[in-house]
């Protein structure tokens, strides 16, 4: 696999800015749960950078749990219209407070399909946290709750999010330059 530094075209939003708004989403949801129980649910794989990191601010007792969907089909810029599971939760949510945790949001197809699955279980109450919000690409309506950052229709990767499977560890959302990525 290639080194990002050579696809690279731009870090969109640095290590110290996405943290700084990560705390600030978690001491939002504290506050806004405060006194409540509280379920976050991650959507493997992307989603699990920012769980990690959101949990650690969020002061108030809750309990993580995790579930995946494949919305894409052979590599990663081709979007299917239906979302799948393909790892479902351990934990029953009837009358639970779901918060789902999801790296971005894009078409919107994906959010949307999971939260009509999660609706028809019967939570409490399901709202979501969003770290992207890729608006101008938006085909359907999802609700987004909380929101760490409204970004421009461009292919990113890093901090959760992937291109083809890889450089999801990094801690920067980058830009990639398509005409110098190859793809394997
Ligand atoms: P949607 O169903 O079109 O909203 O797509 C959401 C999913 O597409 C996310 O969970 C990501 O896995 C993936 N995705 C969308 N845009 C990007 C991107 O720029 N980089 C990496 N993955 C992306
Ligand atoms: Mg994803």
């Amino acid at each position: 696999m290639q080194d990002y530094r050579e696809f690279l075209a731009e870090i969109l939003v640095p290590e110290d800015t996405l943290q700084q708004k990560i705390k600030e989403l978690g001491e939002e949801i504290s506050r806004d749960y405060n006194g409540d129980d509280l379920l976050l649910v991650c959507i493997l794989r992307g989603g699990v950078m920012f769980l990690i990191d959101l949990t650690k601010h969020i002061s108030v007792p809750h309990n993580i749990d995790f579930m995946a969907v494949s919305s894409y089909g052979i590599g990663a810029r081709e979007t299917q219209r239906r979302a799948r599971i393909t790892y479902d939760l351990n934990t029953d949510i009837a009358g639970r407070n779901v918060l789902l945790v999801e790296d971005i949001v894009d078409s919107g197809h994906t959010l949307a399909a999971v939260l009509d699955m999660l609706e028809a279980r019967k939570p409490k109450s399901l709202r979501t946290c969003v770290l992207l919000d890729k608006f101008d690409r938006r085909e359907v309506v999802v609700p987004v709750d909380y929101l760490g950052f409204r970004i421009p229709n461009k292919f990113v990767f890093g901090y959760g999010l992937d291109i083809d499977e890889y450089y999801r560890n990094l801690p920067f959302i980058g830009v990639v330059n398509l005409e110098r990525y190859i793809s394997s």
